[in-house]
């Protein structure tokens, strides 16, 4: 049965998804399509009814519905990177992960979310305003016992946690934290960058040939949804196209690296 704070996902078609947190105290949800009054008793699955007869089904929320939920005061990280990122990173139950920047705290719920109780997320910001918006953020999606915040600009004083097992790059020149990254990763780990311009992946390359890492990849994620009717089923008009080249890099105990990496 539903219960106090939990989250639920109502569907009533393509132009009716809400992602509520149930409380007794508001046990009811007004939308365009009318009122409902939640039952005493009510479970995942079932169907509510509006006052106007319309039904709402009530769904588990998925990992992208939290983050899609966040208050964005930064641009995010999209649900169509971040999963690829966190399978390609290789983040699991327990790990130590490092992120910067926090931003809104859009990965850091996912991070957060797949560490679990075992595991510690480490995340840098270093602007007080967003760093306070993150922070709301992962207490709301009920997170908060799995991260660490610092208000932190990681270019001028690094991280000060080491032996992680992957570190998450999201910010706007990524080349100056490199060194940083190299100190606290584990032998062996990966980082991950994410850049919306080709100019930075260039650079943060450089920086990443000038502290031997290796094993470099960039890729692009395009999602297209298709839409499926009776006969003319195709591709939507529109996409989520580009939104970063994200950028993968493995660290290793040499001083500078002496393969050549770079393919682009
Ligand atoms: C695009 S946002 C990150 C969004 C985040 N990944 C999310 O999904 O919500 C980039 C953030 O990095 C922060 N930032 C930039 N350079 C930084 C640095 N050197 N140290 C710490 N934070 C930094 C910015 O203030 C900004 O909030």
């Amino acid at each position: 049965m539903i219960k106090e704070g939990d989250f639920i996902f109502l569907y009533g078609g393509k132009k009716a998804q809400f992602l509520i947190k149930y409380t007794k105290e508001r046990p009811y949800f007004e939308c365009h399509l009318g009122k409902v009054d939640f039952p005493p008793e009510f479970d995942f699955g079932d169907v509510v009814y509006t006052n106007l007869n319309k039904p709402l089904y009530v769904l588990r929320p998925s990992t992208s519905d939290l983050v899609f939920r966040v208050k964005r005061l930064t641009t995010i990280m999209y649900p169509k990177d971040m999963g690829y990122v966190a399978l390609n990173l290789g983040i699991k139950s327990g790990d130590r992960v490092v992120e910067v920047g926090s931003g809104s705290g859009a990965m850091t719920i996912v991070l957060a979310s797949i560490v679990g109780d075992s595991g510690m997320v480490y995340s840098f910001e270093r602007r007080e305003e967003f760093l306070k918006n993150a922070m709301r953020n992962v207490k709301n999606a009920g997170l908060e016992k799995r991260v660490k915040f610092f208000l932190r600009d990681v270019e001028k004083d690094g991280f000060g946690v080491d032996d992680v097992d992957a570190i998450v790059v999201d910010v706007p020149e990524p080349w100056t934290v490199v060194g940083h990254v190299k100190r606290s990763l584990k032998g062996g780990a990966p980082v991950f960058f994410l850049s919306p311009n080709i100019e930075q992946v260039q650079k943060t390359y450089d920086a990443l040939k000038e502290h031997g890492f290796v094993r470099m990849k960039t890729v692009e994620i395009l999602e297209r949804e298709i839409k499926v009717r009776e006969g003319k089923t195709r591709p939507m008009e529109r996409m989520i196209s580009h939104t970063g080249y994200l950028t993968f890099a493995y660290k290793v105990n040499v001083e500078k690296g002496d393969l050549e990496h770079v393919r682009l």
